[in-house]
């Protein structure tokens, strides 16, 4: 067991955020949310040096990924930026971090789930952006887990469910991609497993995701016969 550690985590109203809170509830959890601390802004470092954790969990981030498109400039100063303040404060404080990273760092043409090991290819602006955080905390923090991790949902936040449901309630049929494929992961199984991983220190880069594997078409299909609507009609372009 484990003593009561002072553990930060940004982001701490978003999916990941809440779920971590949950979690850790054995330790003194310091939560920081957006509306308190702009992970961008310069005097994000000092903010979190004064905090004092022992251990900090890099959750925030922008997520939204056609914004990030529409955005890159704001994108690069919250995911990349953002990630390197906080990187630059753990330094400080020889306090481990955990960057929550994400699989958009690769192009998507492996054909295969991707391993830790394998060459970071970033398509979008997101991917890019979130890509150049994970490095900034990799050069930055030697005691550093980089969490990457796929496809999240919780129940009552805005997500690929969410948006389905929103949606098929707006419209007569839907068009979903079934060439994207991915692992959904249900936020509180990632908190359970990121806090195993803490519990237990060895540093590095690890894929923590739900089993199996689905295309945004299937994984649409299956939210809306879940929710009683496997007449919905769902097509693919
Ligand atoms: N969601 C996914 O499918 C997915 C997949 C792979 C990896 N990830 C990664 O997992 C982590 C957690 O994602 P999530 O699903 O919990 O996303 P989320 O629900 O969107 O939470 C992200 C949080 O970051 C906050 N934030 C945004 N800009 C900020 C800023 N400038 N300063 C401080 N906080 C800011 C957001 O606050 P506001 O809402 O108030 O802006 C939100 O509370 C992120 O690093 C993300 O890149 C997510």
């Amino acid at each position: 067991m484990q003593p009561p550690m002072r553990i930060l985590i940004t982001g701490a109203n978003g999916q990941l955020g809440r779920a971590l809170q949950a979690a850790l509830s054995d330790h003194h959890v310091i939560p920081v949310a957006h509306d308190t601390l702009d992970v961008g802004a310069d005097y994000s470092v000092d903010a979190i040096v004064a905090l004092f954790p022992e251990l900090v969990i890099h959750a925030a981030a922008m997520t939204n990924v056609d914004a990030c498109e529409r955005n890159p400039d704001e994108a690069y100063r919250v995911n990349a930026l953002g990630a390197k303040h906080i990187a630059q404060a753990c330094a400080e404080l020889n306090a481990p971090l955990v960057y929550v990273g994400t699989d958009y760092i690769f192009d998507g043409l492996k054909g295969e789930p991707y391993l830790e090991t394998d060459a970071a290819n970033p398509i979008s602006v997101y991917g890019r952006t979130k890509l150049e955080g994970e490095n900034f905390a990799r050069a930055l923090v030697p005691k550093h887990y980089i969490v990457r991790t796929s496809w999240v949902y919780a129940r009552g936040r805005n997500n690929f469910v969410t948006k389905i449901l929103a949606l098929a309630a707006e419209r007569p049929r839907l068009n979903v991609v079934n060439t994207e494929f991915s692992s959904p992961t249900y936020a509180p199984d990632l908190a359970q497993a990121i806090v195993a991983l803490v519990s237990h220190p060895q540093y590095g880069t690890y894929h923590l995701s739900n089993e199996g594997v689905t295309s945004r078409f299937d994984y649409a299909r299956a939210i809306l016969d879940e929710a009683g609507q496997a007449n919905y009609p769902l097509d693919h372009p």
